[in-house]
């Protein structure tokens, strides 16, 4: 694997070469965002339809607020609690900012500063905004450590600069802050309604704060409708698509292949593994077996019988577990060789699915892209 150091990545950069970096929430393939050829490079190697615009990462916010205008009251209170950290801030792009090559013709850009402590020094070395889309190449998982980078786009990058696998393992909650009265959430992550919420409230508490900035913050509304993401233009293209068809089913068929899977079907879903999990090897025992593989939640795959290959997403007792292992189990499916398995949607995944927590409720949006897509 060709993971380079962070002096190499600087090198490459400034050469107008893209390279992977680790960040805390998933990998990007960064580059200069300035540049117009870097920027033309990034969408080949994704694959990216032309009209989606690039993420911009920064290492301060004294550096967003250069590139940006007409930014809220509320941006300095959420930046102050929450960067670096995985959420990014959709503002309206300076129009004497170069950032308009990465944003693809747009006059919003999308800004975030990364808890990595790799990706922010060199970021601050550069002192130039870099694009970084997730590290995957179109309609695949975002990677979420170097192995599936470079399987996925290995040769096509100037290097990896190896930060183990990232501690969140889904990509940042985006939030549009284009109104003075809003913060709508555009992409459900790890810091959601509540977080903001609870950010806004613990501001107006402070004794620093005059009467007129109480008010108008405390009447701010933040949203999570999830139809406003079609305002987001990367939302409308297909994401997470294994070739195996992973089937969501309330009942669990019977213990052999024939199983009529039409009359249990809810829904299709896509889905994975859990490294804790046996999931045999693929060429052999498993190509032979007649099994059925159930993909579930540790607590209904103790409910399942062991006629079934048995495929954990994890314990719903700890969904920042099962956030952190995801886009592996995405990646790893189609290594099983199957056709098609089934999701077993039994009581956990409900409780999961109606969960109002941050990460549960982002880890669900995810598996709803994964069945929407199919
Ligand atoms: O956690 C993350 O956000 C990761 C890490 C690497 O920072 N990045 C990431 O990038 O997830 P990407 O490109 O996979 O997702 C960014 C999303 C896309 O859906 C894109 O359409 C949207 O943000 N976006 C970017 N710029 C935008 C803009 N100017 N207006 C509206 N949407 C924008
Ligand atoms: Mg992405």
């Amino acid at each position: 694997m060709n993971t380079i150091s962070q002096t190499q990545a600087i090198k490459e950069i400034l050469d107008g070469n893209i390279v992977a970096l680790p960040t805390e929430t998933v990998y990007g393939i960064f580059g200069l965002a300035n540049s117009s050829k870097a920027v033309s490079k990034v969408y080949q190697i994704k694959n990216r339809p032309a009209d989606n615009p690039l993420i911009c990462h920064f290492y301060s916010y004294e550096q967003i607020l250069e590139h940006t205008i007409n930014q809220p009251e509320y941006l300095a209170i959420l930046m102050n609690e929450f960067c670096p950290g995985p959420i990014t801030f959709l503002l309206e792009l300076n129009p004497k900012s170069e950032l308009k090559h990465a944003t693809v013709g747009q006059t919003k850009v999308c800004c975030r500063i990364p808890d990595n402590e790799f990706t922010l020094q060199i970021l601050k070395e550069i002192n130039i905004p870099l694009f970084g889309p997730s590290a995957n190449s179109s309609t695949k998982v975002s990677g979420t450590n170097p192995e599936i980078i470079f399987e996925d786009l290995g040769n096509r990058l100037a290097g990896i600069v190896d930060g183990g696998s990232c501690n969140i393992g889904l990509e940042s909650t985006i939030i549009d802050c284009t109104n003075e009265h809003e913060i709508k959430i555009l992409r459900p992550g790890a810091i959601g309604k509540k977080e903001i919420e609870e950010a806004l409230l613990f501001h107006l508490q402070l004794d620093s704060v005059s009467q007129p900035i109480h008010d108008r913050i405390s009447k701010l509304l933040v949203t999570e409708d999830q139809k406003t993401e079609t305002t987001t233009p990367g939302t409308k293209y297909r994401h997470y698509s294994p070739r195996t068809r992973i089937i969501k089913i309330e009942r669990l068929p019977q213990c052999h292949p024939n199983f009529d899977s039409e009359s249990s079907k809810i829904e299709n879903i896509s889905y994975g593994r859990h490294p804790q999990l046996d999931w045999g090897s693929p060429t052999t025992e498993n190509k032979n077996s007649n099994k059925i593989y159930i993909l579930a939640f540790d607590e209904d795959l103790l409910r399942i019988s062991s006629d079934y290959h048995k495929l954990s997403l994890g314990s719903i007792k700890n969904p920042n577990e099962i956030a952190h292992n995801l886009f592996q189990n995405l990646f790893d499916i189609d290594k099983l060789n199957q056709e098609q398995i089934y999701f077993w949607f039994g009581a956990a995944a409900k409780v999961m699915f109606e969960s109002n927590n941050s990460v549960e409720k982002a880890i669900v949006n995810r598996l709803n892209k994964v069945f929407e897509n199919i």
